[in-house]
């Protein structure tokens, strides 16, 4: 199998989970906008979830809730991403973004909703005694030490005096987009009680190779395969690692991140294989 088939069939085993999760609530435009910005996904940090899960033999109707909950919080971090106040987009996954579609409101009630609902979802009693400390760490990597701290940086890197460095990027890559990847990847670790660190290590290495790989789509992608607005990078007069390291010192770094997630999996042996697609994936991606 190829991973984009192993990626959208862990997609909609999650995407089943959140329709359970939402199936008895009311016909309100706000809930309407919750299911439509779980929609269209590529699903990568649901899929972290249940691969790292089965990595350490747990069963994905034992990790699916929180598969389900990253792809929550996630959704959310998008729609108060694409805000007015903040990126001003129009477009996401194709599709007008929630607050072109319903208004701003709604948008940011959405995204307060959605972000509540992962809490509630990392409370189904099939994740077992653990999810506790998945909590917690849920609220560390979405809160003000993690995405929050990295998207305020992003968004006053737009009008500091002076371009960020590298290693400030580095830093806010780490909070806006690594810190949920790192949730996920370690998450099955976690509910299984094992040592998280070589998936923590992966994570790590995967999450900021994944936001090169966004920053390059930024310069050369084509909109209609990203499905959201390219260009804004330049736009805004930000810097990324592309504008700091040129576009192919960008896919230099990238690769050999690669390597380094993929050394990380050593411990896992064979099994890791999936982990080591995804982490190519991540990089050669169009969307
Ligand atoms: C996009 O994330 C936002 C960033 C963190 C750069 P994804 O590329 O994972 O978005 P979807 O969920 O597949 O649309
Ligand atoms: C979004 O980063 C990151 C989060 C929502 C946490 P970007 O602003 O770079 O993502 P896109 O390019 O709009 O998908
Ligand atoms: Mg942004
Ligand atoms: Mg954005
Ligand atoms: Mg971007």
């Amino acid at each position: 199998m190829t991973f984009p088939t192993v990626l959208a069939a862990s997609a909609r085993q999650v995407q089943a989970r959140l329709d359970l999760a939402l199936n008895d609530l009311d016909d309100e435009p706000v809930i309407h906008a919750m299911r439509y910005a779980l929609a269209g996904g590529k699903g990568l940090r649901g899929f972290f979830v249940l691969e790292s899960a089965a990595l350490h033999g747990i069963a994905p109707e034992n990790a699916v809730a929180a598969a389900a909950a990253i792809e929550a919080m996630h959704a959310y971090s998008l729609v108060h991403d694409d805000l007015p106040c903040m990126d001003n987009d129009d477009l996401r996954r194709g599709l007008p973004t929630v607050h072109r579609k319903w208004d701003e409101a709604v948008a940011v009630l959405a995204g307060d909703a959605l972000q509540t609902l992962a809490f509630e979802l990392l409370t189904d009693a099939a994740l077992g005694l653990n999810r506790l400390a998945l909590i917690a760490g849920m609220a560390r990597a979405a809160g003000a030490r993690g995405m929050v701290l990295g998207q305020a940086l992003d968004m006053a890197a737009e009008t500091a005096a002076t371009p960020l460095t590298l290693q400030q990027i580095t830093r806010l890559q780490a909070g806006k987009t690594g810190a949920l990847f790192e949730w996920s990847a370690t998450a099955g670790a976690v509910l299984a009680g094992a040592d998280p660190a070589p998936l923590g290590r992966y994570a790590a290495a995967m999450g900021l190779a994944f936001q090169i790989a966004d920053d390059i789509l930024d310069v050369t992608g084509d909109a209609a395969k990203a499905g959201k607005k390219l260009g804004k990078d330049a736009e805004a007069g930000k810097a990324t690692f592309v504008s700091l390291l040129g576009l192919d010192g960008a896919q230099t770094r990238a690769a050999s991140l690669i390597d380094e997630a993929t050394a990380a999996l050593a411990p896992y042996g064979a099994r890791a294989g999936t982990l080591i697609a995804a982490a190519r994936f991540v990089i050669a991606r169009e969307n």
